[in-house]
């Protein structure tokens, strides 16, 4: 049974967050008490589908609910419309009535497009998300955001809608690629500098890694980031203001991450972009001096980068696509102690010196 349940309080929502071992048999008893015998339609990638769309039908097929599964091929480079248009096609093909339920089981990329086509189909079904990566876990299933890309850029093509209930069972990560539980660690680590120094310190005593990491710590890691992101999308749940704070390593971090036609993952890409922000805060005097050399120190026990040698003209060109960027320059957060951080608004010339400041300059 869960470990861990966290509220989640929205504006439009108020939803569960389960974390613990075996849910994903429990898929079916915790979706039943809550919404009933309603139809439902599984969507996975076919990696996921393949490890664990048997066990998440018989939990529902158990409790009264016949859920047929839709499967896509896993990869960002699916999260697209054309996927999306065939599973929105296989959705109707079922016949799911206004009630249905999308049921997201696998990663980020999973409950993005799961999610999306939950909020369009018939004009806004409901949700269940399943995360089965770390990075889904922690961020990607909590908030609302569901999205797929545009050529234009990631996640251009999105809208907000809330879960009926999240269900995350950590065994799941035993399956999960190292390399992607590595990546997944990124936002973990932000999560901590944001807001928990308690588990910063945690995490780089204790680094999370594939090799018979305990899974009920590992449960108590992810319930803390789930009530961290909870507190922030709680406040601003359409990212008017607050939330922008989740952007934290973000802003350098995504010019990276294109920069390098997205090779470097998403969460690798966030632990550079966490380091550059803090040593060019160092030098701007925004933040206590120890918090560069601290940061790197954590992101590099996950043997995750903590600099880039991108040069600064093409980082400063794939900034000035940064889609949170206004006429204004750039909302960028600051780490000014571990735990706490501050969102400020800097000129694109300002931000330039940020970037020359924090990116190849790791000692
Ligand atoms: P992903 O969904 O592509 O999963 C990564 C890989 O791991 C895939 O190949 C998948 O098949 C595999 N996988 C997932 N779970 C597994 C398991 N338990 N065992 C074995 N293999 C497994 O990518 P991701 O890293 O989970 O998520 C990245 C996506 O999340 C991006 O598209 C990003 O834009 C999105 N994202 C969304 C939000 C949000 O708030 N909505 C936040 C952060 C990231
Ligand atoms: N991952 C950032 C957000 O959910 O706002």
């Amino acid at each position: 049974m869960s470990a861990h349940v966290v509220d989640v309080p929205c504006a439009s929502k108020d939803y569960q967050v389960h974390v613990g071992r075996g849910l994903v048999d429990e898929v079916g008893p915790i979706v039943g008490s809550l919404l009933g015998t309603p139809e439902c339609c599984i969507v996975s990638d076919d990696t996921v589908d393949a490890l664990y769309g048997d066990r998440v039908q018989s939990s529902l097929a158990g409790a009264g609910i016949e859920a047929p599964r839709i499967t896509f091929p896993a990869g960002e480079r699916n999260k697209r419309l054309a996927t999306l248009e065939t599973i929105l096609e296989r959705i109707a093909s079922h016949e799911m009535d206004r009630k249905g339920v999308v049921v997201a089981v696998g990663g980020g990329v999973t409950g993005d497009m799961g999610g999306l086509a939950a909020a369009l189909y018939l004009r806004g079904c409901r949700l269940v998300q399943v995360p089965t990566s770390l990075l889904a876990m922690v961020d990607s299933s909590v908030g609302g955001k569901t999205a797929v890309d545009l050529a234009a850029g990631k996640n251009l093509c999105g809208a907000f809608l809330q879960p009926e209930v999240v269900i995350a069972d950590v065994e799941t990560l035993s399956t999960l690629p190292a390399s992607q539980l590595t990546d997944g660690c990124g936002e973990v680590i932000k999560h901590g500098v944001l807001a928990d120094e308690v588990l910063f310190e945690r995490l780089a005593a204790s680094p999370i890694n594939s090799a018979g990491h305990d899974l009920d710590e590992l449960a108590d890691v992810v319930a803390r980031n789930v009530e961290i992101k909870r507190d922030v999308v709680a406040a601003d749940e359409r990212e008017q203001g607050v939330r922008q704070m989740l952007n934290l390593g973000h802003t350098i971090g995504h010019a990276i991450e294109a920069a390098s036609g997205f090779v470097l993952g998403h969460g690798a890409s966030v632990a550079v972009g966490l380091c550059c922000i803090a040593r060019a805060s160092a030098a701007e005097g925004w933040c206590a001096a120890d918090v560069p050399g601290r940061i790197e120190a954590c992101v590099a026990a996950y043997g995750l980068p903590t600099d880039t040698d991108i040069d600064h003209d093409t980082l400063m060109g794939y900034l000035a696509h940064d889609k949170k960027r206004s006429a204004a320059g750039y909302s960028v957060v600051i780490p000014r102690r571990i735990g706490e951080v501050e969102l400020r608004r800097v000129s694109p010339e300002a931000m330039r010196s940020l970037v020359d400041a924090g990116c190849g300059t790791s000692r």
